[in-house]
């Protein structure tokens, strides 16, 4: 299993970790003159860091050398309170530091079909390609409990292996359509981050870690598996069962 772990007391020391991860990067890429393309989730957890980077990273990193993207989004408007554009929007956009042409959201109120097309042809335009696939500087990960990562889900592990490097993909309990990246995707990427708090996530945590026949299950455990060696940065409480 080709994986790295970071553990840290609490989410909020494990927010600043990452923090301090994403402005190093920032920093290489804008003394070089260079963009930091990262891909970033939703759900709950990456609200802790993204709070964090507006209130205590404004002047620390230079943010015009950041460009986001997402991993994935959910069918419906950018202000719904399901959105993961308008979750990080909420928690770090509206402090309008960060300048709108630096941020590439899904848009979940289009048809998912032509969305998935247009964002495929978007990251195309906008990113590098190696091995037929676009290349992100870094992707931040989330896992379910159900060992769902991105919006790829243990009832459709086919998304793992497609061609494309976006999909539509389907909630597998209340059927909500999503964009995704794809796993080809997100295991082309230079460095793929998982940010995972809370006992409630320990479980999983420990099937995939410990390569249970479970965890084949689970798309998280793919990822974690991929050849670029994928950094598991995690609270004591989700880390507890290692
Ligand atoms: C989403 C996310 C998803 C998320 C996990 C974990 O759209 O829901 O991209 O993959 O990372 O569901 O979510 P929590 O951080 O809320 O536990």
């Amino acid at each position: 299993m080709n994986y790295r772990l970071h553990i840290y007391d609490d989410p909020e020391l494990t927010a600043r970790a990452l923090a301090e991860l994403i402005s190093e990067k920032a920093i290489t890429k804008a003394n070089n003159s260079q963009k930091l393309n990262i891909a970033v989730s939703g759900g709950k957890t990456p609200s802790i860091l993204f709070t964090l980077l507006a209130k205590e990273y404004r002047n620390a990193i230079p943010w015009n050398a950041i460009r986001f993207f997402w991993v994935d989004e959910r069918c419906v408007e950018p202000t719904d309170s399901e959105s993961n554009f308008g979750m990080t929007y909420d928690a770090l956009f509206r402090y309008a530091f960060i300048n709108p042409e630096n941020l590439f959201r899904m848009k979940g109120e289009a048809v998912p079909e032509d969305e998935a097309v247009r964002y495929q042809k978007l990251l195309w335009d906008e990113l590098p390609v190696r091995n037929k696939f676009p290349i992100f500087d870094l992707i931040l990960l989330g896992i379910g409990d159900d060992g769902h990562t991105a919006s790829i889900f243990p009832d459709n592990l086919s998304l793992l292996n497609s061609d494309s490097s976006v999909e539509v993909a389907k909630h597998p309990t209340n059927g909500q359509k999503r964009i995704t990246l794809t796993g080809k995707t997100i295991c082309n990427s230079n460095q793929v981050v998982f940010f995972i708090t809370g006992i409630n996530k320990s479980e999983i945590v420990k099937q995939i870690a410990n390569k249970n026949t479970e965890a084949k299950k689970y798309p998280a455990s793919y990822i974690y598996d991929y050849d670029g060696s994928a950094d598991i940065y995690m609270d004591e409480d989700a880390a507890t069962k290692l």
